[in-house]
């Protein structure tokens, strides 16, 4: 198995059988050898500086119905909830003054907000904080709007794949949505310049060993700029409230695995995994992951914004958020920077 990893570290990439016998037999030890070789790939990259994301969750509305997902337009109990320009702009100086030098704005499918009140918001930000960059994560758009956009000043996307296999996807997504057409969104994003995100849930039901190998050859053959991959987690009030929670080990493996594929790609440790375990944010740094995206939402609204139960960092204020992960990751030897984070073309 080792012989695998080694390969995986020299030569950036596996083929379907290796990466298959690396999911399904990997131990502690293995995983252990994996995280010594990502760990010194994301140190040679960034050193021990973590990017911070300021993540601005901008509405709630969502006219999809993921079988996964909290805020699903079915679901009658979530409150719905938008920001007001005003309220945007306001996370922004917050973010600012804490150092945050990139905003992601992320919301529901919420055609409220036409393009032209998404550019005019994107073009506030950029007058008022010219040195920060915008990521966009609002869904699936045509390419004109995506080519608005980031006319009117967003710089990245994020728009996760959540699955490279078409029968997995129809388990996950109503018929409204399609593989072929998100994989499509994701070419025009690249095609129009923004650096762009995709990704996976670990652990959402109906996957399997083999699914997650067709993502990882996807991912490999898209060469995302950044890669978000983050456990499943039930929420109550979905078709998979019963289902189990994605595991902390495999997530880990992945970003583990990701960082040696793409090994100057941006990965967060994400909210989810830090959610299902309390250190999991500090875990999957020392796998390889080297951003952390806090929130910065109103405190009013967080808990409105649940995709998943027990969504951590609802209750804080974004100074304190700020102040506990700087803390978090000094722990373990990494620092927070303030610094816009972009990907580095070679
Ligand atoms: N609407 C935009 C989109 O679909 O890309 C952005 C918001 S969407 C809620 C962001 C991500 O949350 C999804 O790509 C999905 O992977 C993740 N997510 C949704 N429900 C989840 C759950 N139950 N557990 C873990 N992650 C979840
Ligand atoms: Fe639309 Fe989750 S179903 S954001």
């Amino acid at each position: 198995m080792k012989a695998i990893i080694d390969k995986l570290y020299n030569t950036q990439n596996l083929d379907r059988e290796e990466f298959l016998n690396l999911l399904n037999n990997f131990d502690t030890n293995i995983s252990e050898y994996l995280f010594s070789k990502s760990r010194e790939v994301a140190l040679k990259h960034f050193g021990n500086s973590i990017y911070t994301r300021g993540l601005i969750e901008f509405t709630n509305y969502c006219k999809n119905n993921c079988y996964y997902c909290g805020i699903r337009s079915s679901n009658k109990n979530t409150e719905r909830y938008r920001l007001s320009i005003d309220e945007v702009l306001s996370c922004c100086k917050t973010g600012y003054e804490l150092g945050f030098r990139t905003f992601v704005l992320q919301g529901g499918e919420d055609n409220y907000f036409s393009d032209n009140e998404i550019v005019d918001i994107l073009k506030k930000i950029k007058s008022n904080y010219s040195d920060c960059a915008i990521t966009l994560s609002i869904g699936e758009k045509s390419y004109e709007s995506y080519k608005r956009y980031f006319e009117a000043g967003a710089d990245r996307y994020l728009l996760r794949h959540e699955t490279a296999n078409e029968e997995h996807y129809q388990k996950l997504h109503p018929k409204s949505l399609s593989l072929s057409n998100r994989k499509q969104c994701l070419y025009n994003l690249k095609d129009i310049g923004f650096q762009v995100g995709t990704g996976f849930m670990i652990g959402s039901p109906y996957q399997t060993m083999e699914n997650i190998v067709e993502d990882l050859m996807f991912i490999k053959e898209f060469s995302p700029e950044m890669v978000g991959m983050g456990p499943f987690i039930p929420h109550k009030d979905t078709i998979f409230s019963n289902e189990p929670a994605g595991s902390l080990e495999l997530t880990l493996l992945l970003i583990g695995i990701v960082r040696l594929l793409l090994p100057n790609s941006l990965i967060p440790a994400t909210t989810a995994l830090g959610t299902i375990d309390k250190n999991g944010r500090e875990k999957g740094i020392l796998a390889g992951a080297n951003v952390v995206m806090p929130n910065l939402s109103p405190v009013s609204v967080r808990k409105k914004y649940l995709l998943y139960d027990n969504k951590i960092c609802t209750g804080e204020e974004a100074a304190e958020c700020n102040h506990c992960l700087q803390n978090r990751m000094k722990s373990i030897g990494y620092q927070l920077v303030v610094d816009r984070g972009d990907y580095k073309y070679k």
